[in-house]
């Protein structure tokens, strides 16, 4: 197995020398990019705006959501082994990271394969949790997203554990992402523990930093960095940094490359500024929301291009969105608790959006984000 690994790094060495705009499976920085990075300027991606009943909690939240004057004053103050497929072209706008769309992964820059398509779990109880985790395991996906405040880690373990107990996966085959609170930054160690032990598991794949916040992330994500030499975490990234300047900030200042960016990204917000920015790392860009959010779902399954192309596939607009963010190199984690729907959304592998469908796709990019934060 080490020499697997040994083996599926070394490989992508091999690829990303030959890429000149990948990043280093390593996950090391060079010392010029470091020192360069070292100046950029801090700034905060977040807004004060208050948030919709559907969205996540904001920064600060406690977990009921609730906003604390600190964290308000706080806010106020800031605005392998397939390594050698992977010459496959990437899509749109993910030039460094190639994805195997027919093997359904990604070769991050920390040398770990990840799947590009998962199941999300924002807004589940539970038991909810468990049972998504759990039939979309059986269905085919090997990617799961949860995190400390959306407080169904435990249920997601559940449903790991039952998926593995009836023999239809390995641990060693799931991906598991969670994420570290912006209350936690201060004891990130503790963090990283508590949802071990949540979980159930004795490694997470891949732990962010869930939101930007300059004064505290930087140990924040030093702590993920000790945690990955600990063997606790394996690939370690952010989420909700908008800016490249903020996400030079935090990268100015800690050692590993970010293997990965989770933010608000769907076909009427692309990223295509971070997404570019991204490429000089190696690091690969996840979409939450990828299918707007809850609430929001409709007005992009009712977009008329999208239901153009979705007949003419004979697909659902959820499918053609999921499979444009696959072909445009986004990592796609739609949420569901609906057992149906979980099926639905990974039923994207048996066809492919035209050259003149994705531009059409390109096109409704309005710069426009569903949430507040
Ligand atoms: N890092 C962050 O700050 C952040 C923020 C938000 C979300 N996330 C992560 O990203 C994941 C995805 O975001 P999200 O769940 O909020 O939004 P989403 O995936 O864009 O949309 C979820 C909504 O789509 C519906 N849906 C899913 N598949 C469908 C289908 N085939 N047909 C019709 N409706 C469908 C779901 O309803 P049903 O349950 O009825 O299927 C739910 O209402 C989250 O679950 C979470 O893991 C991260």
């Amino acid at each position: 197995m080490i020499l697997k690994r040994i083996f599926t790094v070394m490989l992508a060495l091999a690829l990303c020398f030959s890429v000149s705009a990948c990043g280093r499976a390593d996950n090391g920085r060079s010392e010029e990019q470091t020192e360069s990075l070292a100046n950029g300027t801090q700034q905060d991606s977040q807004t004060n705006e208050s948030e919709g009943s559907a969205e996540e909690p904001a920064p600060g939240a406690d977990d009921d959501g609730t906003q604390t004057q600190e964290d308000t004053a706080q806010k106020e103050q800031q605005d392998g082994e397939d390594a050698a497929q992977d010459e496959q072209p990437a899509g749109e706008g993910s030039k460094g990271q190639a994805f195997d769309l027919e093997a359904g992964i990604v070769m991050l820059n920390s040398g770990y394969e990840m799947p590009i398509l998962g199941i999300g779990t924002f807004r589940l109880s539970q038991s909810e949790a468990e049972d998504s985790v759990y039939w979309a395991l059986r269905d085919g996906y090997r990617l799961i997203d949860t995190a400390r405040i959306y407080g169904n880690e435990e249920g997601v373990g559940r449903g790991i554990r039952r998926a593995i107990e009836e023999g239809f996966v390995t641990r060693e085959e799931i991906f598991v992402t969670t994420k570290m609170w912006t209350d936690d930054y201060g004891n990130g160690a503790a963090a990283i523990d508590a949802s071990l032990e949540r979980l159930g598991l004795d490694y997470i794949d891949l732990m962010i930093l869930h939101h930007s916040a300059p004064g505290s992330d930087v140990s924040a994500y030093q702590a993920m960095e000790q945690a990955v030499s600990e063997g606790k975490l394996r690939s370690i990234g952010l989420s909700n940094y908008y800016t490249p300047d903020d996400f030079d900030r935090l990268v100015g200042e800690t050692t590993i490359t970010p293997a990965l960016l989770q933010n608000e990204t769907h076909p009427y917000h692309q990223s295509t500024e971070m997404k570019e920015h991204l490429q000089q790392y190696g690091t690969v860009m996840e979409s939450w929301y990828p299918l707007g959010g809850r609430g929001n779902t409709q007005t992009l399954f009712n977009d008329e291009a999208i239901v153009e192309i979705a007949d003419a596939h004979n697909k659902t607009s959820a499918q053609v969105i999921l499979r444009w963010h696959l072909q445009a190199g986004n990592i796609a984690i739609p949420g569901s608790s609906n057992e149906a729907h979980i099926q639905e959304n990974y039923e994207i592998f048996d066809f492919e959006l035209t050259e003149d469908e994705m531009q059409r796709m390109t096109a409704l990019d309005r710069n426009e984000r569903f949430a507040s934060y």
